[in-house]
């Protein structure tokens, strides 16, 4: 926490508790990096800043690149960085390239060119060094002490902002293996439907991104894939597994895995963020003209991310094996799916899963 001193004024000391509070409202770890990078950077007049992350089990320290996607990975103890990482003290710099301890390696990366910087550690509540927060290049040519203090009161918020991201990140990836396993369960019934439950996840997300939803709406409709044909536990083997066509009873069976799915789902507790997936999973079998099932919901009564499911379902079970006939090839599936683009499926829904396939696929003549 930062304190009253003559070094920080009452008004930069109101910013820097609104800004702790920021921190701590963003829990997801990539938005958290962007913004304690933005609002770091701006206050220290700065034009970069760098989190990373320590990671004990490695010895390293990781980062995402500056403004992009890829992560750079560098050991404890070199750089600055990652001397900051191993020793817990702040270190400013006037002129990087003149200094023994600077790793150009990243700048060779990222293609950025660092002069001066300022470094200090992350740390959490128990007092470890979980992270380094490095901000480069300072408008005025070198980083003040009053820089360094600004950024010491602020690597308290951050520090504590990231643990907490962190966390959530790990709870994140249990829940995510939880799911992956469950889902195994129901695609090991069956070699037909092996690995069946991860591709429709995959084929959904490729179409929500096209129709540029909101990474959180990609996140409920990966869940929603993940869990969509759980009902199928309650499905008898023998109806499940039956070679060839079933009867009408043995079908009607088959067709009331979504309620069971949705009833299974009801039972699950799903955070205000995740409320949806129940719904979304026990409506992938509708049809965009209400004659699909359980419910015949039509249009925009199905909710988006069961008319994007569906048309990814449906490639999945072209695309794959069945005892009365080889998988289809992706384009022949495609044309399939179009004939019922407004009867099956959603015509927007379509048009987003078209662009995705030719990214994935490419053009007919190179099926
Ligand atoms: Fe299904």
């Amino acid at each position: 926490m930062p304190k009253i001193n003559d070094r920080i004024s009452e008004d930069k000391f109101k910013l820097i508790l609104k800004v702790g509070q920021a921190f701590n409202s963003v829990i997801e770890i990539d938005r958290l990096f962007a913004l304690i990078a933005s609002t770091t950077s701006k206050l220290l007049e700065a034009e970069r800043c760098s989190i990373y992350v320590v990671d004990t089990e490695q010895n390293m320290l990781w980062t995402r690149a500056a403004q992009g996607e890829n992560r750079i990975v560098v050991p404890i103890g070199v750089g600055i960085a990652g001397v900051v990482a191993r020793s817990g003290e702040y270190v400013t710099v006037d002129d990087a390239y003149d200094d023994p301890r600077f790793n150009q390696e990243v700048d060779k990366e990222t293609g950025y060119r660092t002069k001066s910087l300022i470094a200090g550690p992350l740390i959490n509540n128990s007092g470890e060094i979980i992270g380094v927060i490095q901000v480069l290049n300072n408008s005025k040519g070198r980083f003040s002490t009053d820089d360094e203090q600004l950024l010491r009161s602020l690597s308290g918020f951050a520090g504590n902002a990231l643990d907490n991201a962190l966390l959530y990140d790990e709870l994140k990836k249990t829940f995510h293996s939880v799911l992956q396993v469950l889902a195994a369960t129901i695609d090991a019934k069956h070699h037909y439907t092996a690995g069946h439950t991860a591709r429709v996840a995959d084929y959904s997300c490729g179409i929500a991104r096209e129709m540029e939803l909101h990474e959180d709406e990609l996140e409920v409709l990966r869940v929603a894939a993940f869990l969509h044909d759980y009902g199928k536990i309650a499905i008898r083997d023998n109806v499940l597994t039956k070679p060839g066509k079933l009867s009408e009873e043995e079908y009607e069976e088959m067709k009331s895995h979504v309620v069971k799915t949705s009833e299974i789902l009801s039972k699950m507790h799903f955070s205000e963020g995740y409320k949806e997936v129940p719904l979304i999973a026990g409506a992938h079998h509708e049809k965009y003209d209400g004659s699909g099932y359980p419910a015949k919901l039509s249009n925009g009564d199905i909710p988006l991310g069961a008319r994007i499911m569906a048309v990814a379902d449906v490639f999945d079970a072209l695309t794959s094996d069945r005892d009365y006939r080889e998988a289809m090839k992706p384009h022949e599936a495609l044309e399939l799916i179009r004939k019922e683009v407004g009867t099956s499926f959603d015509p927007e829904v379509f048009a987003a899963f078209e662009n995705y396939f030719n990214r994935r696929y490419g053009p007919p003549s190179n099926p």
